[in-house]
């Protein structure tokens, strides 16, 4: 039996496909889905997010990508729920001058890497996103830029699991057990509800447990804060991404099919803090309204605040690792990344594998 320890969107996914090509899994977590994905916007953009010294990361993020759409039409067939998946592009915009040669450096570094972007005037990006900002000078158009809704994913996810009847037991694993040089089962801590386990046994654990797993198994994984909101519109504001940076800070806001926009994030190391602050509500509403002022206008729906498991090097831990099987250390791109991280988990894109390994920490 494989036991996977987190019920993210990572964690789901590799049971999904361990689950489909015949193997028998249980998922472990105290509560499904409330993590990081729940906070997470779902940009499926590893083009514009990419910064000069993670291409490592970019590969990966690229290989993800090329794998949603197959992702998303069997999560959809299997689950009957639909995940507002959609490739519209992001259109990162730049204000001053500053702005505007570093999305020329930008553009050049893509072209050099043979990424299709498209460098367009002030104007032109006005012309696709109407509701821009006046003030916006330029723009840089990364048309193979996908997003998702994160909490459509999982809850497709978990109905998949359920039609496959794989167990998802609602309880914190607290301790590895170790037989010999493998780990061979958890411990869990007691719960309120349902018969209570004390251990769980397994053949193999893969521990996707987010930043949970830095305590768990001693991994170099840290909690990076974002605060994040969602807006709702009777009409929709924007019909693709649209990033930028404001106050030396990136605000990214994401439209959905039903109205919704998604406005995020901050970026905040304070340890497992998710509290919602009165700043963080303030930076994300005054950046997003410097890109589009219309936002203002919008019902405030929901905010949150979500830790991202972030590695020393913002690459995944994917595979092998004292006698587990890691899964983790998702930091921006977990959403992006779980079709590829389920599937290097089942032995596939071995050519990859080397860029994720938990090795490069030992
Ligand atoms: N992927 C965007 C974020 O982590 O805020």
């Amino acid at each position: 039996m494989d036991l996977v320890v987190g019920g993210g969107v990572v964690g789901l996914s590799i049971a999904w496909r361990l689950a489909r090509a015949g193997r028998t899994v249980t998922v472990v977590d105290p509560a499904p889905a409330s993590g990081a994905s729940h906070a997470a916007a779902g940009m499926l953009a590893p083009v514009s997010e990419v910064t000069y010294t993670e291409e490592p990361l970019l590969r990966l993020g690229l290989a993800s990508l090329r794998r949603w759409p197959s992702f998303a039409a069997e999560l959809l067939a299997e689950s009957g729920v639909e995940l507002d998946y959609r490739v519209d592009g992001t259109l990162d915009v730049a204000f001053g001058t500053d702005d505007l040669a570093a999305l020329d450096e930008l553009a050049a570094f893509m072209d050099k890497l043979g990424l299709p972007v498209e460098r367009l005037t002030g104007r032109e990006c006005r012309r696709l996103e109407p509701m821009l900002a006046p003030s916006v000078r330029g723009g840089l158009l990364a048309p193979q830029d996908a997003w998702v809704d994160p909490r459509r994913v999982t809850t497709a996810l978990l109905a998949a699991l359920s039609k496959l009847r794989v167990p998802v037991i609602r309880a914190r694993a607290t301790e590895l057990l170790r037989e010999g040089e493998a780990v061979k089962g958890v411990r869990l801590a007691p719960r309120e509800a349902g018969p209570y386990q004390e251990v769980l046994e397994a053949d193999r654990v893969i521990l996707a447990a987010g930043v949970w797993s830095g305590e768990l198994a001693g991994v170099p994984v840290r909690p990076v804060k974002g605060q994040i909101m969602r807006l709702h519109s009777p009409t929709p504001l924007l019909t693709r991404c649209v990033r930028g940076t404001v106050h030396g800070a990136s605000v990214y806001l994401v439209p959905r099919g039903d109205g919704e926009l998604v406005v995020g994030a901050t970026q905040e190391e304070l340890g497992f803090d998710t509290r919602v602050t009165a700043g963080g509500v303030y930076e994300l509403l005054r950046d997003a309204r410097e890109l589009v002022p219309g936002v203002t206008e919008l019902e405030l729906a929901d905010v949150v605040a979500g830790l991202r498991p972030s590695t020393p090097d913002n690459v995944p831990l994917i595979g092998p690792w004292q006698g587990l099987t890691l899964a983790t250390g998702h930091h921006r791109g977990g959403v992006l990344l779980a079709p590829l991280t389920a599937a290097l988990v089942a032995g596939e894109e071995g050519e990859l594998a080397e860029l994720c390994s938990p090795g490069r920490y030992a």
